[in-house]
Order: C-alpha cells, then structure tokens, then sequence
C-alpha cells in the first residue's frame, strides 16, 4: 500500500489522525459500527508520547504493537518504517510538540452475515493529540489518592495483558469504585490478591530501599521498563515479584509508571498517606525518566518543516 504525502505542519487543528490511508482531521477519522475492534474488543493498539518535538523510545512501542498484532493474528499492511512515517505524520499533522499518538489495528468488519474473524479484512487507525496525563499537574503536586480495588483484572489466560487491549471494563468499573469513595484512580488485584496494574499505568512500591513490581499478569509498560533501568543504573535494587495489598500498604513510596506522564507519585493509598510523597527514590527515577528525554538513544525527532509550532 502506497502512503501519501505527509501533511503539511499543524494542516489540522487539535491532532490529526490516519484512517483508511489517508491523513484527516481527528472530527473524520470513524470506526464502523461493525467492526469486530468496537462489538468485540477485537483490537490490539499502543501508545507513544511525543514530548518536545521528539518521540521517546518509538522502537519500543513499534516492538510491542507488531508483538501485538501477531499474537491477536492481526495484519496491517505497513512496513515497520511505514507505520513510523505514519506516526510521524500524524503528529506534524497536528502540529503537535507534546503528543499522545496512537497506533491501532481492529479486526474489521466480516462479510454480511459472517462469523469467521478469517474472512475480516483488518484496519488500521493512527492519531496523535495533544500528550495526554494520568493525573492533571495539579492532581500530581496535590498528591494522588489511589484505590486498590478488589476487582481483579481479567485473567492473563483469558486474554493476555501482554498485548494491549482494550478489555478495560474492569479497570474502568474500578475507576468507579474510586470516585465513589473519594479516591482519584484505582488499580486492580489479579486472582491471588496481588497488585496487577490501573487504568494506563504498572503500579510500584519501594520498601526499605528496594523497588518492587509485578512480574506477570499486566502489560510489560515501556515506562515500566525505563523505571526497572533506571534502578539499574541508579544501583537501587529491584525485585520483580508479586506485590501482596499489604505489603503496598505498608511501604514507604508508591508510584505508577505510564506513557501519560512517566513516573508519577502517590501520596496516598485509600485515604492513609504514605511516609513520603514524593519520596526520594521515586523522585530520583522521576528526574532520570526525563533525563532519558534529551538522549539521542531514545528520540526520533519530528520534522516539523518550517512551520513548527
Ligand atoms: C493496562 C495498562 N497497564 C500499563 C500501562 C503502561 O504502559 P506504558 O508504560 O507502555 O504506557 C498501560 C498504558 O496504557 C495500560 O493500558
């Protein structure tokens, strides 16, 4: 499949999005009614930020979603380098220096009357907006309340959390059980009561000097993965291991980790604060996570043209 030419900078105002192979205004970009990526959840996507004028760790999010799309026995017809150029596009489209861009393949619409996903001629949709943040800025220097939820996320044998997806209806129904009690965002437990992960973000905590996370059971966040390298180069230990709700509630620092945002604080855990917000190890990863920004390693710069906002 041909692209076309990439949009001029900012040809459309608040974003710009890709679909049916054509670069359009976010307003025009619409999934059928019968797509099996809205009846049946039937879709794997990702999403990279752009932050000052440059992606951070696209090869990574390129990775995944091509992971992705192979285990959901999805198929689009870009090359690698074509869904960069995509991407790319999408975000000079909106004439965007800080971007949510997304990437995201549904398995279409099946014949009339069929029930074979085989026979569905697969999509592929991309955006990008404006970057978008788990918590509002304020919200973070206030300090995040987080709800551990007793819903347990769908079982990794059920549906793989390895892949993102978009089964989010018990992440969202925990984001309920938050705002109901007065909370600001939740996370969710897996089938042995362990911490799993929220809506868009890994949960850590840090005991006695030592970072801790979930090993299985959630999707492997590319900021999850910036946070565990961080320690690496910090010297801070890690155990990647099964987080028990009491052993969170009684650590010393709680963070989450997401493309929206980074590493993020919480302050405090169902009403109860922490010993410290923001503690120290969290802010030193938080410092390293923007660090990282400004290495040559992990930016593909977009080009703007001369038109840059
Ligand atoms: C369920 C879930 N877990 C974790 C994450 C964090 O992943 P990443 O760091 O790649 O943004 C996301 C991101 O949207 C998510 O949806």
């Amino acid at each position: 499949m041909t692209l076309p030419a990439l949009p001029p900078t900012a040809a459309f105002d608040g974003g710009c999005a890709f679909a049916d192979g054509a670069f359009v205004p976010l307003s025009e970009a619409k999934v059928s009614l019968f797509d099996w990526g809205f009846t049946r959840s039937d879709a794997t996507y990702d999403v990279a930020s752009v932050w000052q004028g440059a992606f951070f760790r696209l090869d990574d999010h390129l990775s995944r979603f091509f992971t992705s799309l192979q285990r959901m026995r999805l198929v689009i017809p870009y090359s690698r380098d074509e869904l960069r150029t995509i991407l790319h596009g999408c975000v000079r489209g909106g004439g965007l220096k800080d971007s949510y861009v997304a990437m995201v393949c549904t398995r279409g619409v099946p014949p009339r009357g069929a029930r074979d996903p085989r026979l569905a001629q697969n999509r592929f949709y991309a955006y990008a907006v404006p970057f978008v943040w788990i918590a509002t800025r304020e919200k973070q220097r206030e300090g995040i309340d987080l709800h551990i939820s007793q819903r347990q996320r769908i079982a990794p044998a059920s549906v793989d959390p390895t892949v993102k997806n978009y089964h989010w209806i018990d992440l969202v129904q925990s984001m309920f059980d938050a705002y109901d009690r007065g909370r600001d965002t939740s996370c969710v437990v897996d089938a042995d009561g362990h911490v799993a992960e929220g809506p868009g973000f890994n949960v850590f905590m840090v005991k006695d000097g030592t970072v801790q996370t979930a090993a299985t059971g959630v999707l492997e966040g590319i900021s999850r993965r910036t946070a565990i390298e961080l320690c690496g180069h910090f010297g801070i230990p890690v155990k990647i291991a099964p987080v028990p709700v009491d052993a969170m509630r009684a650590a010393d620092e709680v963070f989450l980790t997401s493309t929206g945002g980074g590493i993020l604080p919480i302050a405090r855990l169902d009403g109860v604060p922490l010993p410290h917000f923001p503690g120290p190890i969290t802010q030193r990863l938080t410092e390293g996570y923007w660090a990282m920004h400004d290495e040559a390693a992990y930016r593909d710069e977009v080009d703007y043209g001369d038109a840059a906002r």
